[in-house]
């Protein structure tokens, strides 16, 4: 538990919010969906790869179910976490339309460097949109 106290305030020094540090400690929506009906990989400008699952309701196109795999910085999980957050209960249409500043503000505060790691976040999510696109033509 000491642990989770200094990562908590490392974060907290570093200008996370309680959202993010939440997200960050409790790995919200960190996983795989086996037999995804959308996915993608990409690998931002910094380096660091996100992986985004989808489940995603044939008639209504809404997303039910979010999860996502980071190999990157602490940036990089709380905006996965944000993100799949965000899009659950939203069509893909109104899940693409979701930028980096909204990721930012749905955290209410992450350093301001990271809005790379909300743009890899969200430029995964376009990628797995795309795919799930390009399957149903
Ligand atoms: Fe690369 Fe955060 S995801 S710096």
């Amino acid at each position: 538990m000491a642990e989770e106290k200094d990562k908590k305030n490392l974060l907290k020094i570093s200008g996370y919010s309680s959202t993010a540090i939440e997200y960050i400690l409790r790995k919200v929506n960190v996983g795989k969906i086996e037999d995804p009906d959308a996915h993608a990989v990409y690998t931002g400008p910094c380096g660091d790869s996100m992986e985004i699952f989808l489940k995603i309701e044939p008639e209504s196109k809404e997303i039910k179910e979010a999860k996502f795999l980071a190999v990157g910085c602490a940036g990089a999980l709380a905006c996965g976490s944000a993100l799949t957050v965000m899009v659950k209960g939203k069509t893909i249409e109104q899940a693409e339309k979701i930028d980096e500043d909204d990721v930012m503000n749905w955290l209410g505060g992450i350093p301001i460097q990271k809005i790379y790691c909300a743009c890899l976040a969200k430029r995964t999510l376009k990628y797995a949109i795309k795919e799930y696109r390009n399957k149903q033509n």
